[in-house]
């Protein structure tokens, strides 16, 4: 094997000729050298870069600077993503292929091909080692062989020296073997003087056209960083001759089309308390004494089984023990010893425990008295100048574990309070899920959500609720993935897990709980399940990577997807219908869609996988509507790979996801006119216009609503969006800008929610296409000023929306007539500010009606009207 692998060395082959058709002016050369390399700046994060040179030897031309042409999307964000010594050549077929290194531990070997140097995909992490690292990659080809050998060098682990491996396809490769002799090693490696930096990189001969291609694709990644950076503290100066504008609108009934009427949803994902501490109404923090060192990666001491218990008193002891817990999913409990009566254990919620003074709160907790002896417990809620707001008394009397629960009347309001559980007599207690729940939550429901939160959710009228997630659904690792089964049944035998937003989930909020709001709000319920695949970003478990459920258990995990579509549709009797109907709901949840991976890499790792779920799935329950996943971006390699698979598979629709800046959006209205209708269907799962570090303000929430009038004229194509993040709580948060923050009594819609909103209760499913003439026609102004007119047939309305991004008012004329017979009044609804507006809200009223109805659209506003027809 070594002598095979030497011989393929030795057959290094060089850049091919140039056989690109040269399109050239005659001043220019037919051919130039291009130099492909990595810097080491911003600690290796930069990605490739290309230099061109005429002579290939004195002076290169960075084509940026520092402009990536390929980035790396190996391991967590921070210190990952790195790409070190990449090795670009043109394979046996002529396809450009880039090799590296991806940190100086892992025996990984990253490879991307591409045809023109500028499109790269897919992106692949073989793992070739564990016991080594692959740094100084080279390769060579063997015709006869008709195989690429990869040979790198090994600095850590037990895998030290010079190794190789050969592989057809880049996708399979046999076993690594170690190359003893280092001068059978082809160096296609050289250094050069780029932007006054020596760099080591592959030097090509090209033709000119291809260097002309690349400075091109660089030009215009700068021309379009500087079109979607256009911000509205420029308008002064943008806007600086506007002249007053007039629109006109023509309707066009004739050419109507009938569009989704499911466009608005909501994405819940626990991120930022959004679940626990958040919509899930439960009052104690750590009510399992689960919370473990890991949930934030040994960052925090604090943060462990005790974290927000603490005892008051002297003469006791309170400790964690694991003997005989409850159930082995939620091994740990806490043990009270008192000597002297008046010690206590005391939980201080998150950010306090909030009461109403009426209102009644289900004390509940599992207990056990080993030495059987006293056993009565004072519980008590305390608020913050230590009064009682509520008290009550349990007997724990029993040496086995057994549920206590009892209702404490708030007797004074707190936002602050603390519970306290004082035993009344000496001795050992053991607790475990202690917990306080208001009785007032949504709808009712025993461990329900919080009605305020809850409410604002469903004002909002979404069509449909994805959750868990986001990155929490495919999780931070193998052992992290968002497993369902572990969600559902008897709170004590869930299993609470680390949240991969570094916090920690009970699971008290579970699938039953969120297929149980879905019905309680009219939303359909649209889960999304792991690919077999863990997020790429993953710090945890796995090697560092997004790696893979092993093949061995591929089939019990796929089981367990079928089994979430029996436990929601299938018959009381069935297996998994019978756990729904015991949870209290024999009636099917009725579940249509089901999202399988969360913008994963497509890795050979997650299509081997994706495939065999989506398969499985098709064939059992052909009427599910699958949604597949395309990547983090609205382009590049994700993308263009998820949206090749899923056509392939025969997927009914994929999920987008974008988070871009308002410039973004205006620029990129006709993003869905062009797509293929044939293909799946969009959901839009997860965007937002970003202003970078700020919160969202008119300026972002015009942005949101601009999209969604390009998006409802497109409404054939998509079918489903949701604006994401969805829950912030003040002080936890991990991501910025969000839909709703909240603290623990008061809720606080952003000015983008109002834009979803909107959207959501005015909502239509045919589109009526409409003509808008400005009065200014330059591109300024005619991208900021949009119509979208819809017709509801549920209620037989029309619903005309403006969205006015200008900083002048637009005096419209707005022709009805060809919509028929109208009411003779109609009901508006206005959000409008300055750009930087945190806090406008909407403003309704109603207006009379005739053929033709003239208005002004103000400055910076969204505005929508609505009105009745009379047909
Ligand atoms: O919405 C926040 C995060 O953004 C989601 O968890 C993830 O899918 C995306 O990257």
């Amino acid at each position: 094997m070594k002598n095979k692998l030497t011989l393929l060395l030795l057959l290094f082959f060089c850049s091919h000729g140039i056989s690109a058709k040269v399109m050239k002016t005659m001043n220019e050369p037919d051919s130039a050298y291009l130099f492909a390399y990595a810097t080491d700046k911003n600690t290796h994060h930069n990605g490739l870069h290309f230099a061109w040179s005429i002579d290939g030897w004195n002076t290169w031309y960075a084509i940026g600077p520092e402009h990536r042409f390929l980035g790396s999307d190996y391991g967590t964000w921070g210190p990952q993503k790195r790409m070190l010594d990449p090795v670009v050549f043109q394979d046996k077929d002529g396809l450009w292929r880039c090799l590296f290194s991806v940190n100086e531990k892992d025996g990984v070997v990253a490879n991307a091909s591409s045809a023109d140097l500028i499109n790269w995909r897919p992106q692949s992490y073989p793992i070739l080692t564990t016991a080594g690292n692959c740094g100084a990659i080279e390769v060579g080809y063997s015709t006869p062989k008709d195989e690429y050998c990869i040979s790198w060098v090994s600095k850590t682990g037990t895998q030290q020296g010079v190794y190789g491996t050969t592989t057809k396809d880049f996708h399979s490769f046999t076993p690594v073997i170690e190359l003893r002799d280092e001068l059978y090693r082809i160096n296609q490696r050289v250094r050069l003087l780029v932007d006054g930096k020596y760099q080591t990189g592959t030097i090509h001969k090209v033709s000119w056209q291809t260097i002309d291609e690349l400075i091109k694709a660089h030009k215009m990644a700068d021309y379009k960083r500087i079109l979607h950076s256009e911000k509205m503290a420029d308008d002064p100066t943008r806007f600086a001759s506007l002249k007053p504008v007039q629109a006109s609108i023509t309707i066009n009934p004739e050419q109507s089309k009938s569009i989704s009427d499911m466009l608005i949803g909501i994405f819940f994902e626990d991120i930022n308390y959004a679940a626990d501490g958040g919509l899930y109404a439960e009052l104690v923090q750590n009510r399992d004494f689960e919370y473990d060192p890991s949930d934030k990666k040994g960052s925090d001491p604090q943060w462990n089984s005790t974290k927000a218990w603490s005892l008051q008193g002297d003469a006791a002891a309170f400790t964690i023990d694991t003997i005989n817990p409850i159930h082995a999913n939620n091994p740990h409990y806490a043990l009270l010893h008192v000597e002297r009566v008046g010690a206590a254990l005391v939980n201080e919620g998150f950010d306090g425990i909030p009461v109403k003074a009426g209102d009644k709160y289900i004390f509940s907790l599992f207990a056990r008295n080993p030495q059987g002896k006293g056993g009565e417990v004072r519980v008590r809620v305390i608020d913050a100048q230590g009064k009682s707001c509520g008290e009550a008394t349990v007997k724990c009397t029993s040496s086995t574990w057994k549920k206590q629960e009892v209702v404490i009347t708030a007797t004074r309001t707190a936002t602050n309070a603390t519970l306290e559980l004082m035993p009344q007599s000496t001795g050992t207690l053991h607790f475990d899920m202690i917990s306080l729940f208001p009785q007032k939550t949504f709808k009712g429901h025993r461990n329900g959500l919080r009605p305020d939160l809850a409410q604002t959710l469903a004002d909002m009228k979404p069509r449909f609720i994805r959750f868990p997630g986001g990155c929490v659904a495919h999780g931070d690792g193998l052992d992290n993935m968002y497993r369902w089964k572990n969600t559902i049944g008897a709170l004590e035998a869930r299993k609470p897990q680390r949240n991969i937003w570094n916090y920690h989930q009970t699971a008290g909020l579970g699938y039953f709980e969120y297929f149980q709001f879905c019905e309680d709000i009219g939303a359909e319920p649209l889960p999304v399940l792991p690919a077999g695949v863990p997020c790429q970003n993953s710090s945890h478990g796995g090697h560092g990577q997004q790696c893979g459920i092993p093949m061995s258990e591929m089939q019990d995990y796929i089981q367990e997807v079928l089994d979430l579509i029996e436990w929601a549709n299938g018959d009381a009797k069935s297996t998994w219908g019978k756990k729904r109907a015991e949870a209290g709901h024999p009636k099917p949840f009725n579940l249509k869609y089901i999202g399988i991976g969360n913008e994963d890499l497509i890795s050979d790792v997650f299509e081997e996988r994706y495939a065999m779920i989506c398969k499985a799935v098709q064939a059992k329950y052909p009427e599910m509507i699958i949604i597949g996943t395309v990547g983090p971006f609205y382009e590049g390699s994700d993308y263009e790979e998820g949206w090749r698979i899923a056509t392939e598979l025969g997927l009914q629709m994929v999920d987008e996801h974008y988070y871009e800046s308002p410039g973004w959006y205006i620029h990129n209205q006709q993003y869905y006119d062009r797509y293929d209708r044939s293909k799946p269907k969009v959901y839009l799962g997860e965007y937002a216009a970003h202003l970078p570090g700020r919160p969202s303000n008119i300026e972002t929430s015009l942005a949101e609503a601009l999209h969604l009038a390009n998006v409802e004229r497109n409404g054939d194509v998509v079918s489903l969006t949701s604006y994401a993040p969805l829950l912030a709580k003040e002080g936890n948060t991990q991501w910025t800008p969000d839909l709703i923050y909240f603290n623990n009594t008061e809720v606080k819609p952003t000015v983008d929610y109002y834009v979803q909103m909107l959207y959501g209760q005015n909502a239509g499913d045919t589109y009526i296409p409409s003509r808008m003439s400005l009065s200014d026609q330059s591109s300024a102004v005619t991208k900021r000023m949009v119509t979208s007119v819809v017709r509801d047939s549920r209620t037989g309305d029309y619903i005309v929306k403006m969205v006015n991004l200008l900083p002048v008012a637009v005096k419209t004329k707005l022709d009805l007539k060809p919509l028929g017979a109208l009411a003779a009044e109609a009901t508006y609804t206005v959000l409008s500010g300055r750009p930087n507006d945190k806090l406008a809200k909407p403003v309704t009223g109603t207006v009379s009606i005739s053929d033709t109805l003239e208005g002004e659209v103000p400055a910076y506003s969204f505005c929508v009207l609505r009105v009745k027809s009379l047909r």
